[in-house]
C-alpha cells in the first residue's frame, strides 16, 4: 500500500476506520511500525521522558525534534509523520514559521502545536505556506507547570470552552486534532461536532483514532512512571511476545474497538 497521507486519513473519518498511531523516536522502530501497517507515528516531545529521561516535555528542544523526525523518516515506508513543536518553539510567528519549516524539511508531513485559541493566527500562516498543523487540545503536557497532569474538562464550563476552541481550531484549518485526557462524551461530541480526524489518548473510544507512546505498550517504564497509565495499556504480553506482535496487537485493538476498554476512560 503506499503511504498514508492526509486525504487517507480523511477518509478513514468518514468511513468510520479507526485511524492508529503511536510514537516513534529512530529509525529502526519506525520500520517497525511501518511493517505493522500503523496509519501514522507522531514524532512527540513526549521523548523527553522515553528518551532523554527528563520528567517532563520541558527541556525538550527544536533541535532534538529536528533529530529524530530525521531518524523516523529514514526508516519509514509507509506512516503519516507528524512531529511535535517543542516547548517555546512557537511562542512568536516567525519563530515558529522557521521551526515549523525546519520540520518538514527533516521528513514530517504535519507539525503539531499544544494550545488553542491563541494559535489561530500561527495556524492560517502555516497552512498558507503548505504546513498542515495538528492542535493538542485536553491536558497539554507543555502546560503541566500551570496545569498539572490532570484530567480537563470535567466540569460543564470547562466542558464547553474546550469544544469552542476545537470548532475555532477547525476554523482557522487544523487538519487534525490530538485529545488527551478527558471525559469521553466531550471527546465523542467534539468528534461528531468537526470534520477533521479527532485522536485521542485518554479520551475514550469514540475519537477518530488512538495514539499511545510507544514505550509504553511494550511496558517499558522509566524511573518517573513504574505502571502503566489508566489510559494506557501494555500490548507486549505472553500471547503477543514480540514488539511486531505486540505493535500489531495495539493496532488490531484500536481497529476492532477493544480498546480504549471502559477501565482505560475518564
Ligand atoms: O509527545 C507525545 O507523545 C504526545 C502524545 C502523548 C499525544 O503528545
Amino acid at each position: 500500500m503506499k503511504n498514508i497521507d492526509l486525504l487517507k486519513l480523511f477518509k478513514f473519518k468518514e468511513s468510520s476506520k479507526k485511524i492508529t498511531v503511536l510514537t516513534c523516536y529512530d529509525a529502526t522502530f519506525s520500520n517497525t511500525i511501518s511493517d505493522a501497517k500503523i496509519d501514522a507515528i507522531l514524532v512527540g516531545d513526549s521523548l523527553g521522558n522515553t528518551i532523554q529521561g527528563h520528567e517532563t516535555t520541558v527541556p525538550v528542544t527544536i533541535e532534538d525534534l529536528i533529530y529524530h523526525t530525521k531518524c523516523v523518516a529514514n526508516g519509514n515506508n509507509h506512516c503519516f509523520i507528524i512531529a511535535d513543536m517543542p516547548f517555546m518553539s512557537y511562542y512568536e510567528d516567525n519563530l515558529a514559521m522557521e521551526n515549523a519549516k525546519k520540520l518538514m524539511q527533516a521528513g514530517a508531513n504535519m507539525i503539531k502545536l499544544e494550545g488553542g485559541t491563541n494559535l489561530l493566527p500561527l495556524i492560517s500562516k502555516l497552512n498558507q505556506h503548505g504546513i498542515p498543523v495538528c492542535a493538542h487540545i485536553g491536558l497539554t503536557p507543555q502546560h503541566v507547570n500551570i496545569s498539572g497532569h490532570k484530567v480537563q474538562g470535567k466540569l460543564e464550563k470547562d466542558k464547553q470552552e474546550i469544544k469552542n476552541t476545537a470548532l475555532a481550531l477547525e476554523e482557522a484549518g487544523v487538519k487534525m486534532l490530538v485529545i488527551e485526557c478527558v471525559p469521553e462524551d466531550l471527546a465523542e461530541d467534539i468528534t461528531n461536532s468537526i470534520k477533521i480526524p479527532t485522536i485521542g489518548i485518554g479520551a475514550g473510544p469514540n475519537t477518530d483514532g488512538q495514539v499511545l507512546v510507544l514505550y509504553d505498550i511494550l511496558g517499558l517504564f522509566g524511573k518517573y512512571n513504574k505502571k502503566s497509565f489508566k489510559f494506557s495499556k501494555v500490548f507486549l504480553d505472553k500471547e503477543h511476545p514480540t514488539i511486531s506482535s505486540a505493535i500489531e496487537y495495539y493496532r488490531d485493538s484500536v481497529e476492532n474497538r477493544t480498546f480504549p476498554a471502559k477501565e482505560n476512560c475518564f
